[in-house]
């Protein structure tokens, strides 16, 4: 398991600053301008600060660039990390300039000079995102796994300023990260279900399903996916009472462990990426933990279908009609649309069960949206303009690309199956359209319903200003402001 750093926030102490150790951040603001922090920091450093703020480099910087001052004569310290920074920053320059001065930094403590920043927490929240590197799978060095590193924040009002709160976004985030990026034999679908269950004791009431109650539920579909596998099918439940007596938000995740493509077998080339085909079920995950961590004021579900989609004896062929929870029949054409059939019955069992007053799911579902959006920008559906609209704000406000796009009877009907009443392939134009309308066939009338694919949005293959390269966390960080912003207070 991936710790964040231990996150402290601390009065200002311009006394203890030459003999800090690792690196210390300082910002620099319009016009080169040195705060009381970075003025104090200059001082200890010989001046080394102010020349660099005065120098042709310093004054050209853009702001969230950051300027390593290395081996600072007069300081203890590796190095000064001088950060551009307005005064007036956006909540989004805030969170990247913590990242970046994270990204400048080597090994060993942060210390950073807020002084009387009003986004302290936004830079720190930026800072320990990036600190990620998931090591799990690596031999242990001679100096072992080092432990958390420890980052503090310097400001003039301290007690104002939540470390806790702050620390269980990145908790939630991280722990989506390990999930997502752990490899298929390590993380079955019984270590998943095992990991989930731990989060009990953070408050969370977790529910394991196992196959006999997932066939006496009538989960067919999703049971058909994969019965080709050793390992068992599971549908896990997290629930957070965390508010009153109303109708709690559902978050339904994709957990597909490992996705070979079934009989429908996907070509070799990159199919090691299909370990992350549970990104959606790693989403929720991670905001239930931060949800719980942070004890939040509201009542979320949390459901995961966790299956491995694999050839074999047992598997379900093409051609076969499955029967869907809600009762629907679905005749499979290719045993790779396989998301849709595990999502329709969890999402049909959360709304039986629980009634949402909304719900969201979410998926790596479709190669189609990565075509359309990339990998910056994740895609969602929605049968309600005020939730789509809610989430769209969530989604800007903790810089979390999403982008919203169409359904319409005219992709739903692509679907129609001449022996079942639905087919689980639509062809290839609108393939995330018609994924996302196959979907809609199993949401009840009335229940909000957004539908997020998060196929290009989940792993990225290059560093992106957050994370390194690898599992992102796309969407904890967004679905958490979502149930602060809507279901909160
Ligand atoms: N898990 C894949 C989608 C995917 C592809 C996610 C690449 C991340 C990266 C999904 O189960 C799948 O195979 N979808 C098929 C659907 C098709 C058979 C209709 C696809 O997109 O090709
Ligand atoms: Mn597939
Ligand atoms: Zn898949």
């Amino acid at each position: 398991m991936t710790r964040p750093a231990t996150l402290t926030f601390r009065k200002t102490d311009t006394d203890a600053l030459a003999e800090l150790t690792g690196h210390v951040v300082v910002f620099l603001g319009e016009d080169g301008a040195l705060g009381s922090g970075a003025q104090a920091v200059d001082s200890a450093a010989g001046g080394a600060v102010a020349r660099f703020a005065a120098s042709k480099s310093g004054t050209k910087m853009k702001t969230g660039a950051a300027q390593t001052i290395a081996w600072p004569g007069g300081m203890k310290a590796d190095s000064v990390i001088a950060v551009k920074l307005p005064a007036d920053a956006s909540a989004e320059d805030a969170r990247r300039a913590g990242t970046a001065a994270m990204r400048a930094a080597g090994d060993g403590p942060l210390t950073i000079l807020a002084e009387d920043r009003p986004d302290a927490e936004l830079i720190a929240l930026g800072a320990l995102l990036r600190d990620y590197d998931y090591t799990d799978q690596k031999t242990p060095g001679s100096d072992g796994h080092p432990g958390p590193r420890d980052v503090v924040v310097m400001a003039d009002r301290p007690e104002g300023l939540d470390a806790a709160a702050v620390q269980a976004v990145a908790e939630g985030v991280f722990f989506t990260r390990d999930l997502v990026n752990a490899p298929a034999n390590v993380l079955t679908t019984t270590e998943f279900a095992d990991r989930l269950s731990a989060l009990g004791d953070l408050g969370l009431e977790v529910e394991v399903l196992d196959e006999d109650k997932l066939g006496a539920l009538g989960m067919g579909a999703l049971l058909a996916v994969g019965q080709g596998s050793d390992s068992p099918s599971k549908v896990v439940v997290m629930r957070w009472n965390g508010g009153g007596d109303e109708a709690p938000l559902a978050l339904v995740g994709k957990g597909v462990v490992f996705d070979t493509g079934g009989i429908s077998l996907k070509p070799g080339a990159g199919m090691e990426d299909m370990t992350m085909d549970m990104g959606g079920a790693g989403v929720v995950s991670g905001v239930m933990k931060t949800l719980a961590l942070r004890k939040a004021r509201a009542n979320v579900v949390g459901l995961v279908g966790l299956v491995e989609n694999m050839p074999g004896p047992n598997a379900t062929r093409p051609g076969d009609v499955v029967k869907s929870m809600k009762g629907d029949t679905i005749e499979v054409i290719n045993t790779d649309a396989e998301g849709r059939l595990v999502l329709a019955d969890v999402m049909w069992y959360a709304q039986d069960r629980f009634k949402p007053a909304a719900m969201i799911d979410l998926a790596t579902l479709t190669g189609a949206m990565i075509v359309a959006l990339g990998h910056d920008t994740a895609g969602f559906f929605s049968n309600d303009d005020a939730l789509s609209e809610a989430l769209s704000a969530a989604a800007k406000s903790e810089d979390e690309a999403a982008w919203r796009l169409p359904l319409g009877k005219p992709y739903a009907d692509l679907l129609k199956s001449r022996i079942a009443d639905v087919k689980n392939v639509g062809g290839r134009p609108a393939g995330a359209i018609t994924a996302a309308e196959f979907l809609q066939r199993f949401v009840t009338e009335g229940t909000a319903w957004c539908h997020i694919d998060i196929a290009g949005v989940a792993l990225t293959k290059s560093d992106s200003p957050y994370a390194p390269k690898g599992a992102s966390g796309w969407g904890v960080r967004a679905l958490d402001r979502l149930v602060r912003d809507r279901y909160e207070g």
